[in-house]
């Protein structure tokens, strides 16, 4: 099992849950972040950083996302590793 980004990540990218994991899971896409499933331990860390909820387990992706579950698996192997906070797209929430 993995834990999964799904769309409210795209378009914002806080990246608040990057400097969260411990085993640099994160992937980089132009609009969004993925986990890499080969590398994620299941830690939970990163899911309560996140200010607008992307994240969940695998088991507990909202029914409309769970395209993102094979779409984290297949981007995460095209995209580089993110492992420090950057400027979100979006205008920081408080
Ligand atoms: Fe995206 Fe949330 Fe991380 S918006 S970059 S999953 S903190």
């Amino acid at each position: 099992m993995a834990y999964v980004v799904t769309k409210p990540c795209d378009g914002c990218k806080y990246t608040d849950c990057v400097v969260a994991c411990p085993c640099d899971c994160f992937r980089e896409g132009e609009t969004m972040l993925y986990i890499d499933p080969r590398d994620c331990i299941d830690c939970d860390a990163c899911v309560h950083e996140c200010p607008v909820e992307a994240i969940f387990p695998e088991w507990d992706v909202p029914a409309e996302w769970t395209d993102y579950i094979a779409l984290n698996a297949e981007m995460a192997m095209k995209l580089p590793a993110i492992t420090e906070k950057k400027t979100p797209l979006v205008e920081p929430r408080e």
